[in-house]
């Protein structure tokens, strides 16, 4: 099928990349130059393993193309938006500007019966909204969350756990048909596909996120009271993670979440709820953007206490930026957060990240960054763990106290062995634990 993906930032240029690597025609559009001539030459303008060679093969197979002009995008039978919807700068809401822009900029390409689908994460009632402006070219309008996570985003893309389509009900047939064969890879394979129409749609995607954001906090919720009783938030969740009803997964207690999605999201989502009369039922959101929040000033806290509360001078080596590991992402990131209060609390912070320190530096530059993990760590007197990269898991206590000015490390994504680190002489302070 010809297809057209407009924007191609984060979720764009991997959608784009990965629906031409299963037979897809493909034009990737986006109005940032520099970007669409480093994708058209193979390049990603940001770290994702496995992109690289998805890209670089579907543009040798001629496949896929991109452009800045948006009439690229006339003969495509879809055309997927997937621009970014960030949080206002002067509200919680979300910012619809690149969404009703792109829309806006397809209109006098769209021919009669071709698909638009949303795949950006909207408020609720944006569909609806969108499909009413296209309705006159005689184009139908689709909602399609997309659910990728960051580290895992080409997999996540060619094998997603499930398919969510939000469509028209007087044209589901059709449009289900056509969203079947986009997908037909995955369809083919049994991944489950729940039809639904516009509101539910746009739902699943931030209720997804809220919860999997209220997971976290649960956790960090149960480290703090933790942290007053003794009791170790690891066994904790290791323990009602048996439950099936529970899960495991997204109870690791630490310095939180963030990203350019789960706390963006919890936080629009409160605000349109608010503006539908129905904030009430998402209160608790606050809460657990409360919880989240308060984690990085404990690390703060954490490493105030380890210099008997006189930062000043004191250094500091910071080992991760990005928000989680196998990612340069440093939107609303914990990590570089946590190093930005200590840098303005008068500590010699030194900060290391394997991939992140570019964007880390754009957003910070004040900051004193390491060009290596040994130069981080060498002459530090407290180490701090804020993302958890194989490449920290892996240290190795006694080799690092050789390093140091002062065996003290704060594990502020609870990724390391406490016992060993004790045993080769460290103060280890986790969280909740
Ligand atoms: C998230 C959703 O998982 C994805 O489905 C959605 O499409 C986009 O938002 P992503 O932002 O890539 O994906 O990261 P995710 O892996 O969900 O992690 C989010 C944050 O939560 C990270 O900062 C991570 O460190 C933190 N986290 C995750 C925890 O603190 N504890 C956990 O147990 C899990």
């Amino acid at each position: 099928m010809k297809l057209s993906v407009i924007g191609c930032g984060y979720l764009g240029a991997v959608h784009a990349a990965a629906m031409a690597s299963l037979g897809h025609e493909v034009v990737g559009i986006d109005v940032d130059e520099a970007k669409i001539a480093l994708l058209a030459s193979g390049q990603t303008p940001f770290f994702e393993p496995g992109l690289p060679e998805i890209l670089t093969t579907a543009l040798a197979s001629g496949r896929l193309s991109f452009t800045t002009d948006i009439a690229a995008a006339a003969d495509a039978e879809v055309h997927f938006i997937a621009v970014g919807t960030p949080q206002r700068k002067d509200a919680a809401g979300a910012d619809l500007t690149y969404v009703d822009a792109s829309v806006t900029s397809l209109l006098p390409h769209l021919a009669p019966g071709s698909l638009v689908v949303g795949k950006s994460t909207v408020p609720v009632g944006t569909a609806q909204r969108l499909a009413d402006l296209i309705a006159p070219t005689g184009a139908r309008l689709a909602w399609n969350p997309e659910f990728l996570r960051e580290g895992f985003a080409v997999k996540d893309t060619v094998e997603p756990d499930r398919l969510v389509y939000g469509v028209d009900p007087r044209t589901d047939t059709e449009d289900t048909a056509v969203l079947d064969a986009v997908y037909a890879t995955a369809i083919a394979a049994g991944t489950p596909r729940i039809v639904t129409g516009y509101a539910t749609a746009e739902l699943v995607k931030v209720a997804a996120n809220s919860f999997l954001a209220t997971k976290i906090s649960f956790i960090n919720a149960m480290a703090e009271i933790a942290e007053t009783t003794g009791a170790d938030v690891t066994q904790l969740a290791d323990a009602i993670g048996y439950d099936n009803r529970i899960g495991r997964r997204f109870l690791n207690a630490g310095v939180g979440f963030g990203g350019g999605c789960l706390p963006k999201d919890i936080r629009a989502f409160t605000a349109r709820a608010e503006e539908l009369g129905r904030g009430e039922s998402v209160a608790f959101l606050k809460h657990v953007d409360e919880i989240n929040l308060r984690r990085r000033q404990h690390v703060v806290d954490l490493a105030v206490n380890s210099f008997d509360d006189h930062i000043h001078d004191h250094r500091i080596a910071v080992l991760g930026l990005a928000f989680k590991p196998d990612s340069d992402d440093t939107r609303d990131s914990p990590a570089l957060d946590v190093a930005v209060r200590l840098t303005g609390l008068g500590a010699d912070v030194i900060a290391y990240d394997p991939e992140a320190i570019p964007n880390a530096r754009r957003a910070h530059p004040q900051l004193h960054y390491a060009d290596t993990l040994d130069d981080a760590l060498t002459g530090a007197e407290t180490v701090v763990i804020l993302t958890e990269w194989a490449q920290f898991r892996n240290l190795d206590p006694t080799e690092t106290a050789t390093r140091v000015a002062r065996p003290v490390i704060i594990d502020g994504r609870n990724t390391l062995d406490p016992t060993a680190w004790h045993n080769a002489g460290w103060t280890y302070h986790g969280m909740g634990r």
